[in-house]
């Protein structure tokens, strides 16, 4: 099968196409022939040494974590998945999952049936940012009806779904993003977005129930003023997390951090509301599987709107 490998962290060049064989399935596992493969920025900073790469092992590796594609063999243990099923996942992470290649082994416990009409590009990058978004709100946020939520970075990955979840349990939701990305956020249903680049969120936002902070850092930190006594930052980027705790704990906030779980359960859930008309995923652009650089380039932008997809037929 063709897989992108690198033999050693480091930028984007480490990336290679190469010729390996299909993966060896284990037991609760399936063999998925891989049809598209979600980008996110964890990719990226694990390939460069960051990220999750204390839990990779030794390279080479095989970078991605979520895909979408069809059963081809099933382990002898496995009864809920036959060949021919379409399926999509976010699967063994933090740990190695290989999904920048034709052929996946899944475990069953961590992916999903995909529904006909959530098209297999948008099911391949709904898993990482769907679950983040949807364990930041509802698992540890406790998100209720007509609570407030701000999500700062609203049309990134994780907020551009964020926002819509909240906005389907009944809460009033402001979110950030710069002036060009308006228009695409209020269509995902948010009530007021704010333009950060022009100002503080602070000045515009307060008595918000929970934050959830898709850019770390001091823009993680100033956005703690939003909050409402005892509420909630939960804070995506790891590696600011420490600082946002830091300033959280002097404001009397309760900041969060999380790290983004697999499971076949909301996977579901998701998928669901997305056949419902209820959740879209906004695709930012699409590259084929030998263009992987190209795609953690734009990544690395910090621009994507909606989600950057491998395609791999
Ligand atoms: N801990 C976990 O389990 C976990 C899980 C998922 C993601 N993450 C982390 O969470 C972060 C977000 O992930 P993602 O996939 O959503 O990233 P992404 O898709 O790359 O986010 C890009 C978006 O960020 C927006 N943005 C950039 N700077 C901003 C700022 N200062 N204020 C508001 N918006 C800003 C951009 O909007 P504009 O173009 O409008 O500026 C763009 O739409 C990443 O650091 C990622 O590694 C952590």
């Amino acid at each position: 099968m063709k897989a992108i490998q690198i033999q050693q962290f480091g930028s984007a060049e480490q990336l290679k196409l190469t010729e390996l064989p299909k993966p060896e399935l284990k037991p609760g596992e399936v063999l998925v022939r891989n049809r598209a493969a979600g980008i996110n920025p964890i990719d990226w900073k694990t390939c460069s040494g960051g990220g999750a790469a204390p839990f990779i092992g030794d390279l080479p590796f095989i970078p991605g974590w979520e895909f979408a594609g069809t059963v081809e063999a099933v382990a002898d243990d496995v009864t809920e998945f036959s060949a021919g099923d379409e399926v999509f996942g976010f699967i063994n992470f933090p740990h190695r999952a290989g999904c920048f290649a034709e052929y996946v082994a899944a475990p069953v416990s961590q992916i999903s049936h995909r529904p006909q009409e959530l098209p297999v590009t948008e099911a391949s990058g709904l898993g990482l940012a769907g679950l983040t978004a949807w364990q930041a709100l509802f698992s540890k946020g406790q998100l209720k009806p007509d609570q407030q939520l701000l999500v700062l970075a609203g049309a990134g990955g994780v907020g551009h779904l964020a926002v819509q979840l909240g906005k389907w349990i009944g809460a009033r939701v402001i979110a950030t993003a710069s002036a060009q990305n308006h228009d695409f956020v209020k269509s995902l249903g948010a009530d007021i977005v704010v333009d950060y680049q022009q100002d503080s969120i602070a000045r515009h936002v307060n008595n918000v129930d929970l934050v959830l902070d898709g850019v770390g850092g001091t823009t993680g930190i100033d956005a703690l003023k939003c909050v409402k006594p005892r509420g909630t930052l939960i804070t995506l980027p790891t590696v600011t997390k420490d600082e946002v705790i830091a300033a959280g704990e002097k404001l009397k906030v309760n900041v969060q951090p999380i790290r983004v779980e697999p499971n076949s359960r909301q996977l579901d859930q998701l998928a669901g509301l997305y056949a419902d008309k209820k959740l879209r995923l906004s695709i930012a652009g699409t590259y084929p599987l030998e263009q992987v650089a190209q795609a953690f380039e734009s990544s690395q932008t910090g621009r994507t709107k909606g989600k950057l997809v491998l395609t791999i037929d």
